[in-house]
């Protein structure tokens, strides 16, 4: 494959082998550009704009975090692996850019001067992040604002400063701030009001912010005190919104399907809700990894939800064992264009009826993303019309169903849905 650019802005060079734009605009603004992208078989080209200014993640983080494969076995090497598959498979091609440390990176020590030291495991993280910054790829870390992680490794608790100006030294483009270890602070606070959950992330975002990178703020504190409230107050890029995602449908209901009804309204361009990481191919936490437990339909229905949601995606298996069934779940082009949609409206639930659920998500060029979930233990006949009500919809002028990227006749609306199976549509009204 072979890129090319049309009006580039001054500044800006482009890698034509690897599709790789870098370099710096001197003045903010919008630059609007044309992708061409050219292969034996032909070419296609995308209208892109690039905003130059001050808030960053003006669409969802693509990418992929070691947690809910490698959990605390976690290694360069293995972290290295997956960044490679990403690239080998062409994953990145479909916008998954991040590659992200979870905790475990850590040394039991600091280093004499205060600094934050690795373990044996992450032999040179500066090295890590300049590799990854050669591939086009970006550097996400972990810490904590407590004492310890979860994982009891080494937070920032009282070297908030020295680890942000570490993260900078190493490249690093994306910090995932897990509470954790500061409930042992918190537990002996007289006042546990929401400034008190606040406190702790606006510290960091101080420190952050004055680096010379723009750095992807990640809170992860389960969703304590509304953080969907207030986490654009600390200039979160991203805030976890429940506990700890695992591979069942229960889980991804208490993730996603359940807190999603109360809390669309709080997403926008720079400020995400994120119902936690992806549970599909290996899975494990460990270094005993196993298929996920969700059925294929399940795991259509997870990322349906997570597009609708406009919600982070973040891969969380071994990207070296991708099967095909995961490759063409997480690399189809029209279902990643729902989730990173330049309006940034996460879905809202339009109907709930007899265990059907309907979300609902408006896109930039006027038309919606329509996801239809059965979420009943037993099969259903389904009719796309019944909800149109609910929904505000008077008469379809086009559908499309983006997992099989087919036009449907507008009368196509009878399906059956197997049990947690669903329907994803883009359609445009009359
Ligand atoms: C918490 C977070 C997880 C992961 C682990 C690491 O449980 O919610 O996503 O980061 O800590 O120890």
């Amino acid at each position: 494959m072979k890129f090319e650019v049309k009006n580039l802005p001054a500044g800006l060079s482009l890698d034509d082998e690897k599709g790789v734009l870098s370099g710096s605009i001197e003045e903010a603004g919008n630059y609007a550009m044309t992708f061409i992208a050219t292969n034996e078989y032909g070419s296609m080209s995308q209208e892109f704009t690039l905003k130059v200014g001050d808030i960053i993640g003006l669409t969802p983080a693509m990418g992929w975090n070691s947690w809910n494969c490698w959990g605390l076995s976690v290694s360069q090497e293995k972290v290295m692996q997956s960044a490679q598959s990403l690239l080998d498979k062409g994953l990145a091609d479909y916008g998954y850019s991040y590659i992200n440390v979870d905790d475990a990176w850590e040394a039991d020590e600091r280093n004499a001067d205060g600094t934050i030291a690795t373990n044996d495991r992450f032999p040179d993280m500066k090295a890590l992040g300049d590799w990854l910054h050669e591939q086009g790829l970006k550097f996400g870390i972990y810490s904590s604002p407590g004492e310890r992680t979860c994982g009891l490794y080494l937070g920032s608790l009282g070297h908030e400063k020295q680890d942000a100006e570490t993260y900078n030294s190493w490249g690093v483009d994306y910090l995932k701030y897990d509470w954790c270890g500061y409930s042992k602070v918190w537990d002996g606070l007289k006042d546990q009001t929401t400034a008190s959950y606040v406190r702790p992330y606006l510290l960091m975002e101080e420190y952050l912010r004055n680096q010379p990178r723009d750095i992807w703020y990640s809170l992860c504190q389960y969703g304590m005190g509304d953080v969907w409230i207030w986490g654009h107050a600390v200039d979160a890029n991203s805030w976890r919104t429940t506990g700890d995602i695992t591979d069942s449908w229960q889980s991804v209901c208490e993730c996603a399907f359940i807190p999603g009804v109360d809390i669309y309204p709080y997403a926008g361009p720079g400020h995400w809700n994120d119902p936690d990481m992806l549970v599909v191919g290996k899975v494990g936490w460990s270094d005993e990894l196993r298929d996920t437990r969700l059925t294929p339909d399940e795991q259509y229905s997870h990322f349906s939800l997570w597009a609708l949601q406009a919600s982070v995606l973040l891969i969380g298996c071994p990207l070296d064992q991708l099967d095909d069934f995961t490759i063409n779940l997480l690399c189809n082009n029209e279902v990643i264009a729902v989730n990173q949609d330049v309006l940034g409206k996460q879905a809202h639930r339009a109907a709930n009826v007899d265990g059907i659920q309907v979300w609902m998500k408006q896109m930039a060029d006027g038309s919606y993303a329509v996801g239809v979930f059965n979420m009943n233990e037993e099969e259903k006949d389904i009719n796309l019309s019944d909800y149109y009500d609910a929904c505000g919809i008077k008469s379809l002028k086009s559908l499309r169903d983006l997992w099989q990227q087919t036009d449907l006749k507008v009368s196509d609306t009878k399906y059956k849905l197997v049990p947690h199976a669903c329907k994803l549509f883009r359609i445009t009204l009359n």
